[in-house]
């Protein structure tokens, strides 16, 4: 690098703040390079050509120091965290510019929200709207944990994305009682115990009254296989299933 460029590049860094040093980096791609004094002395009109400290002024050797401090401090920042300031920022930039607008409707109730698109649907009702009676197991379609209904039909949240199911009407587990009264197949699950820990409640008792809808809950064998997608690591397997028949027989499923 010649001593012009350093200078170049030291008045540049002079002005800049860290955030702007990052995306200044990110356009330019190639590392800086610290400038020696005599490089900046040189190319610096204050000192008049001169690369003797004697001979340039007081405040052009401060300058010099104040710049080639900024410069030092950003060349032994770490990679990891210039990495993890340009993804903040990433991050920040993104959230600003990429929103959509959704509307859509949960347990009956109009939302019109701005979302970023790669939101799925089960981080929109935890993170954005506090519903957290769906829960988030493996986040990757295994477990159930996270089903919902989407216009009726059971649907595996962390899956999908929210800006997919604009003007669809979403239910979760706390929509579905009738103010203080439980829904029938919560009552199911308390009277034939049929939980532990409770984790994966929310998901089975969405699944179990789609899986009544749908037809397949005549038969105690059709009930473990089309409830198979919901794992209950307690084992609670033989009473959800005496839950989701005893629903399916009463025809008590709303
Ligand atoms: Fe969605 Fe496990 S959290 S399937
Ligand atoms: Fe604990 Fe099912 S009740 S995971």
């Amino acid at each position: 690098m010649n001593s012009s460029a350093v200078c170049r590049l030291s008045s540049t860094f002079h002005k800049l703040n860290k955030a702007d040093y990052v995306n200044y980096k990110l356009a330019n791609s190639t590392f800086i390079q610290i400038n020696t004094k005599a490089d900046f002395m040189a190319s610096n009109e204050n000192c008049n050509g001169f690369t003797d400290d004697s001979k340039c002024p007081d405040e052009t050797r401060r300058d010099f120091l104040k710049q080639s401090s900024l410069l030092t401090a950003f060349a032994i920042t770490p990679p990891s965290l210039l990495k993890a300031a340009v993804s903040e920022w990433d991050e920040k930039a993104s959230a600003f510019f990429e929103t959509v607008k959704l509307s859509i409707k949960i347990n009956g109730n109009e939302h019109n929200l701005n979302i970023e698109p790669r939101v799925t649907l089960l981080d929109l009702l935890r993170e954005q709207l506090a519903l957290t009676g769906t829960k988030k197991g493996c986040d990757s379609g295994q477990c159930g944990a996270c089903t919902v209904h989407v216009n009726g039909k059971r649907v595996l949240s962390c899956l999908s994305l929210a800006v997919m199911q604009e003007g669809k009407e979403i239910t979760t587990i706390e929509g579905i009682a009738d103010g203080e009264d439980l829904h029938p197949m919560q009552q199911a699950f308390i009277k034939h115990d049929g939980f532990q820990c409770g984790y994966c409640t929310p998901g089975q008792i969405m699944s179990a009254i789609a899986c009544i809808k749908e037809g397949h809950a005549s038969k105690d064998d059709d009930i473990r296989e089309y409830m198979s997608g919901n794992i209950c690591r307690c084992g609670a397997y033989s009473n959800i299933v005496k839950a989701v028949s005893s629903v399916s027989k009463e025809g008590k499923n709303a």
